[in-house]
């Protein structure tokens, strides 16, 4: 039954205007249908939702004498006295939306109940029109048309259509975040956008953030007391540089609440650094009596009575669910690549891997080779002031004197508190990666001039391809000019790549590109990886000393020495005690 609130309790609602924005008129119509225990939910927009917003859904429907009261101030079915305000359970409250709506646009409402008939009902000029029968199934469709036509100050206020209609997705995507049980449609300019079956939530994510997201998240399921939290959290591929993945669920409603994030950044510890972002869509349930939703009319924010219990119960339930990351990453230090400068050393080409025309040639004579490695002894050098503001306790570190290949494949060396293993290849995978992300933006990376140019013949799509990313291949130090059609004569090519080989890995990055790109965020990414990917060392080739130390050091430079693009672990560590525990002396 929908009644009309006693004045008493009006005065106890926030009050204030909820429609700013299409967006937000589609968030009041969602929560209506969800409350309405609605499982399909169809938004259609039209420019942006300026011309059009209509929200159809398979809801309770409303009784056909209860249409003219539900656009009325103050009206809902939701709440009756003062004391349901401390126990709300359903999204919405205040029984002021529709009337807000209304006030700001035309309305048609079409609904049923499934006791009576359907009936249909329209508001113009703030003019309630008749209720009259409709044909109709189960449920309710609310049109608006003309947002703030008798607004025009509000109306200006409205971004493009596009913005606004980008506004509408992300909303649709809280929704569709915190209720991955239900269906929901997007309908946009006569588009389909969104087409969500009932799934979890684990899939649900996928579809409406990006399919990269797969095999990428960590699930968390976490109990105190009556406190329950549940959902995903991103790997440290998933993290970004700029906030807005971070979803926040109190009681299935979408919240904003900075305590909440920093409790969730604070559990991701040095995994993350300042201005980094990881994904996380987490649904926190807690007694309606324990928070408090009353707080501002779009009830985005809310007040906690004991804000300091919940921040501390979200940060044990995400160190939890991290701890698959946390545990592969070594409590041990970064060596400290203070005293490391003059390692002389380089990735040269083993000899194994020269072209036989080059064998014997002096490399470390050509002028390439002198501005190598500068770009890891910056970093390095970076990195130690970074060390030299942050006391750390020296012990643990990894001993860049004993340090050992084994089958031509893992880097092995001992710390204070056991033992580490570095597969080589995943290692310099990550340490290219980066170097290339940081390539595009800054300065190129190191480039080794050929010295016997060579030919490069492609196939036409192929070779469009490489058209396209060739400014981005050239900040990765390679160089090549077109040398007629379909072909081109490479001239130079990484300082880090081995020689010889530079064909094959030019085309193997390619289709990795091509074949990986959804996978990534931006294709820039994808570039970085596949080029990674495919000129870094490979499990068999052989290092020696120096180039293991110059590898360990610049994987420490790293923002991510411990997880390769791919997701998978770069550093495993044994402990003493695991070890002992092995020998069976504990
Ligand atoms: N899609 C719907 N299906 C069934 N009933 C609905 C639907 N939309 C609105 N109603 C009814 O109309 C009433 C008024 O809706 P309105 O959104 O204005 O207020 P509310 O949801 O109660 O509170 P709030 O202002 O906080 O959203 C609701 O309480 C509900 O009974
Ligand atoms: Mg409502």
């Amino acid at each position: 039954m929908i009644k009309q609130l006693s004045e008493d309790l009006r005065n106890k609602i926030s009050a204030g205007e909820v429609v700013e924005r299409p967006a937000s008129v589609v968030k009041e119509l969602v929560e209506n249908s969800l409350d309405a225990g609605a499982t399909e939910i169809t938004v259609v927009v039209e420019k942006g939702g300026q011309q059009l917003i209509q929200v159809t859904d398979n809801g309770c429907g409303i009784a056909s004498d209860e249409l003219p009261v539900a656009f009325e101030r103050y009206s809902t079915s939701k709440i009756g006295t003062v004391d349901d305000l401390f126990t709300i359970d359903t999204l919405g409250f205040r029984g002021e939306a529709l009337a807000s709506i209304a006030s700001v646009s035309e309305v048609n409402v079409v609904s049923a109940n499934g006791s009576d008939e359907g009936a249909e009902m329209a508001i113009l000029n703030g003019e309630t029109g008749d209720v009259q029968p409709a044909a109709t199934v189960q449920g309710t469709s609310i049109t608006i048309r003309n947002l703030f036509y008798n607004t025009p100050a509000r109306k200006k206020f409205l971004k493009s259509p596009r913005m606004e209609f980008r506004k509408v997705v992300e909303m649709i995507r809280r929704f569709a975040l915190s209720y991955p049980d239900r269906a929901f449609k997007l309908i946009s300019d006569n588009r389909d956008i969104l087409n969500l079956q009932p799934e979890d939530l684990e899939s649900r994510i996928v579809h409406v953030m990006d399919p990269a997201y797969r095999d990428q998240l960590l699930p968390l399921n976490y109990t105190k007391g009556d406190y329950t939290i549940s959902g995903f959290l991103g790997n440290l591929n998933l993290i970004r540089t700029r906030p807005g993945e971070q979803y926040i669920f109190l009681n299935d409603r979408y919240i904003q609440n900075r305590l909440m994030n920093s409790s969730v950044y604070g559990a991701y510890r040095s995994l993350i650094n300042r201005g980094e972002f990881p994904f996380f869509a987490l649904n926190i349930k807690v007694p309606h009596d324990q928070v408090d939703v009353n707080v501002h009319p779009m009830k985005t924010e809310v007040r906690f009575k004991d804000e300091w219990r919940i921040y501390h119960v979200l940060k044990s339930a995400v160190e939890e669910a991290l701890n698959p990351i946390l545990n592969t990453i070594p409590d041990f230090d970064k060596p400290d690549t203070g005293s490391q400068f003059d390692f002389p050393t380089s990735f040269t080409p083993q000899e194994g891997q020269l072209n036989p025309d080059q064998q014997g040639l002096d490399l470390s004579a050509s002028a390439d080779t002198a501005i190598k490695f500068q770009p890891a002894v910056d970093r390095a050098k970076s990195y130690a002031s970074k060390l030299a503001s942050r006391p750390e306790p020296d012990s643990g570190k990894v001993d860049l004197e004993n340090i050992w290949q084994v089958h031509s494949k893992y880097i092995v060396s001992p710390i204070s508190s056991g033992l580490v293993i570095i597969d080589q290849h995943v290692a310099h995978e990550r340490v290219l990666f980066e170097e290339a992300m940081a390539a595009f933006d800054a300065n190129a990376m190191a480039a080794q001039t050929l010295l016997f140019p060579e030919v490069m013949e492609f196939s036409p799509d192929d070779f469009s391809t490489l058209l396209d990313v060739l400014p981005y291949l050239e900040k990765m130090g390679f160089r090549m000019k077109e040398f007629g059609e379909n072909t081109v004569m490479i001239e130079a090519i990484p300082s880090e790549m081995a020689w010889g080989n530079e064909k094959n890995i030019i085309r193997e990055m390619l289709d990795n590109y091509l074949e990986t790109q959804k996978k990534y965020a931006s294709f820039q990414e994808a570039l970085a990886a596949s080029f990674a990917c495919k000129a870094a060392v490979k499990a068999g080739d052989v290092l020696n000393t120096d180039e293991m130390r110059e590898l360990v050091n610049r994987l420490f430079g790293t923002k991510h020495p411990y997880y390769c693009p791919h997701g998978r672990p770069i550093i495993v560590q044994l402990s003493m005690d695991e070890l002992d525990r092995r020998f069976e002396r504990i």
